[in-house]
């Protein structure tokens, strides 16, 4: 009886998974939809701790054990989650994603111990998926320590000598002793040489990856994890982890490659770190020959004012300035001003996916005024005024009209079809790319130089005047 309490449990537990991950697709379901998924876990925990004991009979369970580890889990968990800084959520999910990954790979530690003394002759499936969940958890954990550590800016970008080379060694080692365990049975000696490999090869993966392309690979570390805790379930026959840990390897891969299109470039030129240095020979130096025009902050607010319709383009500045209360300010004080006011939000403007669409919707901009890439592009020979705040790569020409820019074929917000474009940003500094951008240049292109959220107020107490 309780061993279908628990099915049930756990079938209810997948059920929110999967309920939950839809609704996160619309931002208007999307706290609702991680509640519930919430909840799910919850009844899943619940009833492991509560039912467990009859499913498996034959072992002691230390729940104190179990509970300390819940307390310092739970309080840790709500303590960051509620300090955490929105510039600093792809750190700190990095973070969660290695526990997850060391989850995995304990599991395996764990099952092993008893799995050493079993003789299982023929093919031995249950060591394969231990062995796989030891490698891939591992792999997580070790690598997302280290982007959690790049990202807090603890840790620099470390190329080694021959780091790729190194690197497919010990790939090709791991893939070795994988065979060897396999054909020669379970032997622990190798079992740990094989934890410690699967660690520094983690660690070696993710050290010369560019610093601002970790989302991407936090992503893909993401889907490890997935798979990783998905082998745990089938270890355990456990239907809600195996469940929660396909959805996750899933969402992670779906993700990845999403974020890989949005910026124009293939997962390989990622893990190469072929973007965000240096680009040589990559954008046209434009600002030899060419000068930018300002604006004063009294000059845009009446142009503001008169326009019939603006469009405010976000980007990772503006988080870096956490200038989104004030935006919303001035947006609804256009609005009581009869101009139409929209946001046009680019797949991967920021630092993380949904960046953007997060902030603003912290600053409770209503979701009908966020309009996507596609949407919004057909509408800017219409826009009297773009106003682009700390964005620079999203926006940039070159993606559609230089061949050699690095960034070319990334689809863009096609600001420069509106008839004023007015840029808030500090100076002249280039963006993620680190190239030029010579929309800065375009004779109806305006810059508005300072840190956004000052500027914006500024702007705010002048529009009010207007
Ligand atoms: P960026 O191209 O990075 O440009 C941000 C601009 O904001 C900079 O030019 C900077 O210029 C300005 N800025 C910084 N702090 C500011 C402040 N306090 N006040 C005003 N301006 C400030 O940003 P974007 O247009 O949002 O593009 C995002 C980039 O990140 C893309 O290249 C994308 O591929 C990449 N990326 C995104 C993701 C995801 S999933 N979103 C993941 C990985 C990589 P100043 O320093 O001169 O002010």
């Amino acid at each position: 009886m309780s061993l279908n309490i628990l099915e049930i449990s756990y079938l209810i537990a997948s059920l929110t998974f999967i309920l939950g991950l839809k609704m996160l697709s619309n931002p208007d379901s999307a706290r609702k939809g991680n509640l519930i998924a919430a909840g799910g876990m919850l009844i899943a925990i619940i009833a492991t701790i509560t039912l467990y004991q009859d499913y498996d009979s034959g072992k002691m369970i230390n729940y104190g054990l179990i509970f300390l580890g819940l307390i310092i889990g739970t309080v840790i968990g709500t303590i960051m989650a509620k300090k955490v800084q929105m510039t600093s959520m792809p750190q700190m999910v990095s973070f969660f994603n290695g526990m997850g990954g060391a989850c995995a790979a304990l599991i395996a530690i764990i099952e092993f111990q008893s799995h050493q003394h079993s003789t299982v002759t023929g093919f031995d499936g249950e060591l394969l998926v231990m062995l796989l969940g030891l490698l891939i958890g591992s792999v997580s954990f070790s690598g997302s320590i280290i982007a959690y550590g790049k990202l807090e800016g603890k840790i620099q970008d470390k190329v080694l000598p021959m780091n790729q080379v190194i690197n497919m060694v010990m790939l090709g080692t791991i893939v070795v002793l994988i065979v060897y365990q396999m054909v020669s049975g379970s032997d622990p000696l190798l079992f740990y040489v094989l934890l410690g490999i699967a660690l520094i090869y983690g660690v070696l993966f993710v050290m010369p990856i560019g610093g601002a392309d970790m989302p991407v690979v936090i992503s893909l570390l993401n889907s490890f994890t997935g798979m990783a805790a998905a082998f745990g379930g089938f270890l355990y026959g456990n239907k809600a982890m195996l469940t929660g840990g396909i959805l996750v390897g899933s969402a992670g891969t779906i993700l990845t490659i999403l974020m890989c299109k949005a910026m124009n470039r293939s997962l390989t030129n990622v893990l190469l770190g072929a973007f965000g240095s240096a680009a040589p020979g990559g954008a046209k130096s434009a600002s030899g020959d060419q000068t930018v025009r300002e604006i004063s902050i009294s000059d845009t607010a009446v142009l503001l004012s008169y326009s019939q319709s603006v469009v405010i383009v976000p980007g990772y500045g503006l988080a870096v300035a956490q200038a989104q209360h004030i935006c919303h300010e001035l947006e609804k004080l256009l609005g009581e001003k009869g101009v139409e006011v929209n946001y046009a939000i680019h797949p991967v403007a920021g630092r993380m996916p949904g960046h953007m669409n997060v902030l603003l919707a912290e600053a409770d901009v209503p979701y009908e005024r966020m309009q996507e890439m596609e949407e919004i592009n057909s509408k800017f020979a219409n826009t009297d005024v773009v106003v682009v705040i700390g964005a620079n790569d999203v926006v940039n020409p070159a993606a559609k009209n230089d061949p050699s820019s690095p960034i070319y074929g990334m689809p863009i917000l096609e600001v420069d079809q509106a008839k004023n474009v007015i840029i808030l940003k500090r100076g002249m500094a280039a963006g993620y790319a680190g190239i030029e951008n010579e929309l800065f240049f375009y004779p109806k292109t305006r810059m508005l130089f300072g840190d956004a959220k000052a500027t914006l107020q500024k702007l705010t107490a002048e529009v009010k005047e207007v």
